[in-house]
């Protein structure tokens, strides 16, 4: 099945490397027109120019850190001047942020809640006038399998995407009578910049092919997934095959999560 993205709008957050940069190309190939932020000037300036390769519409790459209300609200504006008002936002950025509850600082806590949960708040609601204007919108929130099944050593990223599971649901009930979906995906083990990072620090000299196959086989499929797996799965809710799901939560893991 081919699916058509084509003439949307879409903001991807995050899109300058791993899943977020593996869905903006995959809706490039679909038509749309793609957006994406992210902090690094020169990643960004890569990601822009592999995304314009594959794309027949417009392509905007803007420096952000999404942790900032008032970063969010210049680049959103730069957004709209550059591809036209959203159809489409992912909430994508963001980083992994685990450890033992005694050892987390009120800093780490609140870094986290801006970076992962405040930024898809102030971004949703940056777009929602003009979705609800045009009585169409997706909103794609990417959290992790822990707001599901949260487990010891997983705060604060557990207890910050649980709140985002939360706010799909809220957004998914309040958006629909004006056609306006959120939707969750749930990301389990997906190889990107993140594994890459996860081996300089627990790979305990292992070779990075052999790390990532280890890590692979307590996955229920026997792999950790593709980016362009966990893409497919987001360019599927931003199209009109996606039309009858709202405030549901899909988790994106090769069945890894105990919980459905
Ligand atoms: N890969 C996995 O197995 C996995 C598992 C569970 C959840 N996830 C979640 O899935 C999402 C994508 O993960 P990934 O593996 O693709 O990560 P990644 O390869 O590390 O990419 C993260 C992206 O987010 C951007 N970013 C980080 N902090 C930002 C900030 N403050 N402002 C703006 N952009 C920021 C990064 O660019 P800059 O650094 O240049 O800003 C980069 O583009 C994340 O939310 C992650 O937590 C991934």
């Amino acid at each position: 099945m081919r699916l058509s993205a084509e003439g949307r709008n879409v903001l991807i957050t995050g899109g300058s490397q791993g899943l977020g940069l593996a869905t903006a190309l995959a809706y490039a190939k679909a038509g749309a027109n793609v957006a994406i932020l992210a902090r690094r000037p020169g990643q960004l300036e890569q990601a822009r120019a592999q995304i314009a390769a594959v794309s027949s519409g417009k392509v905007a790459a803007l420096s952000c850190d999404v942790s900032s209300a008032a970063e969010l609200q210049r680049a959103h504006a730069g957004v709209v001047q550059a591809i036209g008002e959203v159809d489409v936002l992912v909430n994508n950025a963001g980083k992994s942020q685990a450890g033992q509850f005694e050892g987390i600082s009120d800093e780490v806590w609140q870094a986290d809640l801006d970076l992962k949960l405040f930024a898809s708040i102030r971004l949703t609601r940056l777009v929602w006038p003009a979705m609800k204007a045009r009585r169409w919108g997706r909103v794609i929130n990417v959290l992790n399998t822990f707001a599901k099944a949260p487990g010891a050593g997983t705060a604060p990223t557990s207890v910050t995407r649980a709140a985002g599971l939360a706010l799909t649901k809220v957004l998914g009930t309040e958006g629909a009578p004006h056609n306006i979906l959120v939707n969750a995906l749930l990301v389990g083990l997906i190889e990107s910049e993140q594994t890459v990072k996860w081996h300089a620090t627990m790979g305990a000299g292992k070779p990075y092919d052999e790390f990532i196959s280890e890590m692979g086989r307590r996955v229920p499929i026997g792999r950790i997934g593709r980016a362009e797996e966990f893409a497919n799965t987001a360019l599927f809710l931003g199209t009109e095959g996606a039309g009858y799901l709202t405030g549901t939560a899909i988790n994106v893991d090769g069945g890894s999560c105990p919980v459905v």
